[in-house]
């Protein structure tokens, strides 16, 4: 089968080093290193390339292409080809270090100019930033220390920073004003992997490609947006971390709000970064930050209790390794959000997200207006839903549109159908791990998938408020909702006081 470029670019990236720190971590061995092998293979990483990993545990360039290889032969997402590999594997290189130390960037700025003399790159340097938010600034400053972020014209430095980008309104701020300290905005790439899923990016597509949807995308003709994001997992291994977040912080300030302002936002003047992201800003400050009683009524936090799932008996998120016994953080939300402008005026849009859910689901579904005549009868016209269009980010990737239709026979009788779009059926489609176009994008300079400051601003904006009155008044009902279940009752509460249900629906097999 032979193999297409993921995102539909041709050019490989540029040439150029790329230093991840945290490189003996796990989103190292399981994303990065997998989707830079995906690049490889698919010929967009540039044909002359170095990897330098920094981590503080010993070793050298020797032992870490060792330890690469096992790695990659455990989570490669496509069959490794040995001289791909050995390719790979060669231009790999390690130093150990403490990020604390400057010694580090000493070593780092040597190690650098030897492998780009001895591999004839040029200046461009990526760092990826794949170590605990607590180091962003500090490698940054570090960086800075030793020159490692001077660009020239021909010679640029960029920065990937993973998420979390601060704790809240306050600390985002002052993380922000850390990093603009030492490099320019437009060196950032705050990376979220949701905009990196296929159908996350096929939203522009499905929106400003067609030319039938876009009349119809608006409050006149779309009576509500959900977005659901369940997943089955519990919090795993990640229970220190997560016990500090809670799913608003994990989920809605980046992933969540990151895609519905692709919903929602008006056609950009061209598909550059900074053209999609003035629109995106432009759909979260229209979005009004609740009062207190707002969000009492709008909002549903939970937090799931034990249960049994095919089974099997699953712990409370209390008994959940690094979870304080009498956590009061949320593991699943619920809320309804106004986004305040002409498109959308009264058109609520409800989000949900949780650990331990039914499904493992990913889904954006947007309800029309009823029909505006009763043509087929009251009764019958009362009990068909009107028409819906679905977005199945993931598991399965594709687009439903439910329309109604006659049923065969000598009666007019109708029935709602859907008409699926699914990925699988959609030409050669190489398995990735959702980093593969982010890391290309980074290395073409486009920044139009990396969340610009104004709307990691704008994000908390929203989200502080929630967290703020959540703190002040404690969920006296937690574990409220089964692992295993669709959330806590009053979730659906929230959504019927609107006049609508939950709906997720599968994908056609
Ligand atoms: C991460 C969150 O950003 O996204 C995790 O920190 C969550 O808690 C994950 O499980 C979900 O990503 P995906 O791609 O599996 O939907």
């Amino acid at each position: 089968m032979s193999e297409q470029p993921l995102t539909g670019h041709e050019q490989p990236g540029d040439s150029c080093t790329i230093v991840i720190f945290g490189a003996s971590g796990d989103l190292t061995k399981r994303k990065l290193l997998p989707a830079l092998y995906n690049l490889k293979a698919l010929k967009l990483l540039p044909a002359n390339f170095a990897v330098i990993g920094v981590a503080v545990t010993d070793g050298d360039d020797a032992a870490y292409r060792k330890t690469i290889t096992t790695d990659i032969k455990e989570f490669a997402t496509r069959p490794v080809d040995d001289a791909e590999w050995d390719d790979f594997a060669k231009r790999s290189h390690y130093i150990p270090g403490d990020i604390n130390s400057l010694d580090t960037f000493k070593t780092l700025s040597a190690k650098i100019t030897e492998v780009q003399t001895a591999w004839k790159l040029p200046g461009n340097v990526l760092f990826y930033l794949a170590v605990a938010p607590r180091f962003f600034a500090k490698v940054v400053e570090q960086l800075h220390a030793v020159s490692l972020t001077n660009q020239t014209p021909e010679a640029w430095r960029r920065v990937i920073i993973e998420k979390p980008f601060g704790h809240d309104l306050t600390s985002a701020r002052e993380l922000n004003c850390d990093l603009s300290k030492h490099i320019e905005e437009s060196q950032i790439y705050r990376i979220d992997h949701y905009l990196g899923k296929e159908t996350v990016q096929n939203i522009m597509v499905f929106r400003f490609g067609n030319s039938v949807f876009e009349p119809i995308w608006n409050r006149r003709y779309i009576e509500y947006v959900q977005i659901t994001v369940a997943e089955e997992l519990g919090v795993e291994l990640r229970g220190g971390y997560y016990d500090q977040s809670g799913v608003v912080r994990d989920m809605v300030q980046n992933h969540i709000l990151s895609v519905l302002s692709l919903i929602a936002m008006e056609p950009p003047s061209s598909i550059t970064g900074d053209s999609v992201r003035n629109e995106k800003v432009k759909v979260l400050e229209s979005i009004r930050p609740m009062t207190p009683e707002e969000i009492i009524s709008n909002t549903v936090r939970g937090q799931y209790g034990e249960g049994i799932v095919n089974g099997k008996s699953l712990p409370a998120y209390r008994n959940e390794p690094d979870v304080d016994p009498n956590s009061n953080t949320e593991t699943f939300v619920a809320m309804k959000l106004m986004v305040e402008n002409w498109r959308w005026a009264e058109v609520p849009f409800f989000i949900r997200s949780g650990k331990r859910l039914a499904a493992h689901t990913t889904q954006i579904v947007i309800g029309f207006r009823r029909a505006p005549l009763l043509l087929f009868g009251a009764q019958m016209q009362d009990d068909l839903d009107p028409n819906r269009l679905v977005i199945h980010v993931q598991p399965d990737e594709g687009i439903t549109l439910d329309i109604r239709a006659k049923k065969p026979g000598p009666n007019l009788n109708v029935a709602s159908v859907p008409l699926d779009f699914s990925y699988a059926d959609f030409g050669e489609h190489a398995a990735a791990t959702g980093y593969e176009t982010l890391l290309y994008d980074c290395m073409v300079g486009d920044t139009t998938l990396f969340h610009r400051y104004d709307s990691v601003d704008a994000s908390w904006r929203i989200v502080d408020p929630i967290l703020d009155v959540w703190q002040a008044l404690h969920a006296r009902d937690y574990p409220n909702y089964a692992a295993g279940s669709w959330g806590p009752a009053a979730a659906d509460a929230l959504i019927r006081k609107s006049g609508h249900e939950w709906h997720h629906y599968l994908l056609k097999a």
